[in-house]
């Protein structure tokens, strides 16, 4: 702990105990809001300056000693040796701008400052992971245009359903990925408001202009009340709602990956430079990732339902309860970047295996409902269809004998409807919008490469 007085040290008449400060300082995690910190400080030192509590040569002294902070910590050798990241760059730049110094934080408080600092963080970074998501939105693109005709089983409750086209399944959780984009998005938009000037609750008696520094901060608004502004962290909460959706939507594909990958299934070979291998046992082949992704779905949900327990019963209007924000979100954001980064790099690199997949979709059983449908073309109602076919399936496992025999020889159906057995006719079948088969998902890939476009020119912006 720092031997240098804390910056609230007037009122007191003896030195926080260490172990106090070992338990309430910050710098060991807001460190990471240093840059965001300093840029805040750049617009309040050009605001004071405008309304005339700085002279030109004093904002010119603060800037100066802001740039030279900004170099430090770019060079890493800024010294963070204070209770929290703002109390160390105020004192460094006392330090370098002397009496100008000691005017920074004029009509501010910790309390506006750090909910500016975390605004700024989560702005800038859910546009960083949004990018993320969009890279893996790429590849799922791109492998479902390599396989246009692969198919395989749905499958409903795990048990095979009806088959569907590789592209219509990567495509699903494509589109998965879309919402969260635009999730991402909208939790930019909530993190765009600038809380400075709301002090440490109530305003200021010196003539701030809060409007000034959210345009010099190229905020959307800025705060309406101040109690509202040094207290809300609904932004936050949000983030970390979007961090453990994306975080599930990874998980549950991470746990196909891991079902595809095994020897029942087989459907996925990994590369081997997205896999990992087993001290002990010398043929694995381990899908890693996926698992991690799939796990850390549970942590990040954690941290969203840590933070709406640390807010619910917290009375207006800061309390340093919030200060417990900051960790979750920069493990979320953390968690989440690379779970999609490294997950864009399996999928992109892993081989699908054609063969094992079609040949678990060409059961004819996978085909049983394309039977009770050519029974309805004929005019038998559903229900009736459902039965009969059911029953052949009965039959087929009780007696051993192959559906397609028993097809054959069943006077409503026969060798028409023996042709719906044949592998890959009942894929070609799901012919509706949005559905499984080729001609839908010909039009549904055109939908997502537009899709992906929009997103890209947003995202590029
Ligand atoms: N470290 C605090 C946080 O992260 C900054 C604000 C502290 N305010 C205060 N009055 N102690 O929220």
């Amino acid at each position: 702990m720092t031997d240098s007085k804390p910056l609230w040290h007037g009122r007191f008449g003896e030195p926080p105990a260490d172990e106090m400060m070992a338990f309430t300082s910050s710098i060991g995690f807001d460190r990471r809001l240093a840059s965001d910190d300093v840029t805040g400080s750049r617009a309040h030192t050009k605001m004071l300056r405008r309304v005339g509590l700085l002279s030109a040569d004093e904002e010119e002294a603060i800037l100066a000693a802001l740039d030279q902070v900004a170099e430090e910590l770019s060079r890493s050798t800024f010294v963070f040796d204070a209770e929290d990241i703002h109390t160390a760059i105020e004192a460094r730049v006392t330090e370098l701008a002397g009496a100008a110094g000691a005017k920074l934080h004029t009509g501010r408080s910790r309390n506006d400052q750090v909910a500016l600092d975390l605004r700024l963080f989560v702005r800038r970074e859910a546009r960083e992971v949004a990018r993320r998501v969009h890279a893996l939105q790429d590849v799922l693109v791109r492998r479902a245009v390599e396989h246009p005709d692969v198919y395989l089983p749905g499958y409903t409750h795990l048990q095979r359903a009806q088959p569907v086209l590789l592209a219509h399944h990567l495509l699903a959780h494509f589109w998965a990925l879309v919402r969260d984009v635009e999730r991402w998005d909208a939790v930019g938009d909530r993190a765009d408001v600038s809380p400075l000037g709301a002090g440490a609750l109530a305003g200021s008696s010196l003539p701030l202009d809060p409007d000034f520094v959210a345009g010099e901060l190229g905020f959307a608004g800025r705060f309406e009340n101040s109690l509202d502004a040094v207290s809300d962290r609904d932004f936050v909460a949000e983030a970390l709602f979007a961090a453990a959706l994306t975080q599930v939507h990874l998980s549950r594909l991470g746990e196909e990956i891991v079902l595809w990958a095994s020897e029942e299934f087989g459907f996925l070979v990994l590369h081997d430079a997205w896999s990992t291998g087993s001290s002990m046992l010398p043929q694995k082949k381990n899908p890693d990732i996926a698992e991690l992704a799939r796990g850390s779905a549970g942590r990040l949900i954690g941290h969203l339902t840590g933070l709406l327990a640390t807010l619910k019963g917290l009375p207006l209007a800061y309390n340093l309860d919030l200060q417990g924000d900051k960790e979750p979100v920069f493990d979320a954001f953390d968690t989440c970047t690379r779970a999609l980064v490294a997950m864009t790099g399996l999928l992109g690199s892993a081989e699908f295996v054609a063969e094992r997949m079609q040949a678990a979709a060409d059961t004819p059983a996978v085909a049983a409902t394309d039977l009770a449908e050519h029974l309805v073309e004929q005019g038998m109602p559903f229900r009736e269809a459902h039965a009969a076919v059911g029953a052949l399936v009965r039959q087929a496992a009780d007696r051993g004998v192959p559906l397609e025999e028993l097809v054959l020889t069943e006077p409503r159906l026969g060798p028409d409807a023996l042709v719906l057995l044949e592998p890959g006719q009942a894929v070609q079948r799901r012919t509706t919008p949005g559905g499984a088969g080729a001609k839908p998902v010909k039009r549904q890939l055109a939908a997502a490469r537009a899709r992906l476009e929009e997103q890209r020119g947003r995202l590029d912006r």
